[in-house]
């Protein structure tokens, strides 16, 4: 259980903070103001570059992040109107992610912190897409529950009222995002898998398939979808693979149905077995229109408070990475030059909080 640092409202001495993310492939970089907005954030996506081999090359999104970070960050200066000088701290995603994609920016965030003699701060890929939840709405209330669901991650957090954070449940396998990506594949529809599957699921029945979905044993709040994923596979191969347009828009909303279920189900679960007002869903998933939508048609129903980031901010980006950062820096976190990025990065290794009640339960 570590300290949550994502919510203040006044105005911070850490802004304007950069923020630099290339954990995976975007190359990111944002500025956050001290009035806490997001002054620019801007994104290369490098999915075309990926697109041909079916998901991310590791060592392609290393060099062209290399190719791409100085553009990305004179953009968003330039975008924020501001000059190198003006920043009064960086922040960057230490991990976890691709261990040379993250290499990249934490040499180059480094590098200009240490020459602007600025404060700096490494933040964990999953506390800056929690962070994300503030970023539109700085009232969102605490306790409530945060579901980050992406690529990598498909982890439930309870947010406490003192402030802390507490994992109720993760994915035993596959991420979510992981399972859209390889559907997609297996579908033929390239990648990132999981903006095609949304795409397509709007012109089929998410009824015409009956998917698995696992609830794991009674009341878990953890995650499973390799089940689904084989279930799929099995289905294609039952049909030799000969499976015609208008069948693979049903295939893609019974697949998409089924995660969204559970990720539903599970969501409110936890906001009803942890009494809390508001339910946070965070992370590329949480892009998609149908999750949306029947996020917010339960949220409705049961009279919860839901906060869904705009799309900008669902998927990979720097404005999550520099707002963390903002509050990593208030609560007096402070990374030496000695940072190093880590790949398997845990969020509760970074999230070191320095009061003696650090440690509470
Ligand atoms: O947060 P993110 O950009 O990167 C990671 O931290 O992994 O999430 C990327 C994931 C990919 O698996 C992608 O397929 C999925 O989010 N994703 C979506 C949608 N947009 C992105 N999944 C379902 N529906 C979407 N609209
Ligand atoms: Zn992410």
């Amino acid at each position: 259980m570590r300290r949550h640092s994502a919510v203040s409202s006044s105005c911070s001495p850490y802004g304007p903070i950069l923020g630099v993310e290339t954990s995976c492939d975007e190359t990111a970089a944002a500025v956050v103001g001290p009035d806490r907005k997001v002054w620019a954030n801007i994104v290369f996506s490098q999915h075309d570059l990926h697109n041909r081999y079916g998901g991310v090359v590791p060592e392609l999104a290393s060099r062209r992040h290399i190719e791409r970070i100085e553009t990305t960050v004179s953009e968003a200066l330039r975008a924020a109107q501001l000059r190198w000088s003006d920043l009064k701290a960086v922040a960057v995603t230490q991990g976890p992610g691709l261990a040379g994609a993250l290499l990249v920016g934490v040499s180059y965030a480094k590098a200009a912190a240490f020459a602007l003699k600025l404060p700096f701060v490494g933040v964990s890929h999953l506390e800056a897409h929690i962070a994300s939840a503030w970023i539109e709405d700085r009232e969102f209330p605490i306790p409530c529950v945060v579901l980050v669901v992406s690529g990598g991650h498909t982890h439930l957090y309870l947010v406490r009222s003192d402030g802390f954070y507490s994992l109720l449940g993760q994915t035993l396998d596959d991420a979510a995002g992981e399972a859209f990506d390889k559907a997609a594949q297996m579908l033929g529809l390239g990648y990132p898998g999981g903006p095609a599957i949304d795409r397509l699921a709007r012109t089929g029945d998410p009824g015409a398939v009956r998917f698995p979905r696992a609830h794991l044993k009674k009341g878990s709040l953890d995650f499973s979808f390799s089940g689904l994923k084989t279930a799929l596979l099995y289905h294609l191969r039952d049909r030799n693979g000969a499976v015609r347009d208008v069948q693979k828009a049903d295939l893609a909303a019974s697949f998409q149905e089924a995660i969204v279920d559970v990720l539903v189900i599970k969501a409110f679960e936890a906001v009803r077995r942890h009494r809390v007002p508001a339910l946070a869903v965070v992370g590329g998933v949480s892009a998609n229109s149908r999750l949306r939508a029947r996020l917010a048609g339960q949220a409705a129903e049961a009279g919860i408070r839901l906060g869904l980031p705009s799309l900008a901010y669902c998927t990979d980006n720097a404005a999550m990475v520099a707002a963390a950062g903002l509050n990593a820096l208030e609560r007096g976190r402070r990374s030496t030059w000695e940072l190093e990025s880590d790949a398997e990065l845990s969020l509760a290794a970074i999230a070191v909080d320095s009061s003696p009640d650090a440690e509470r339960p």
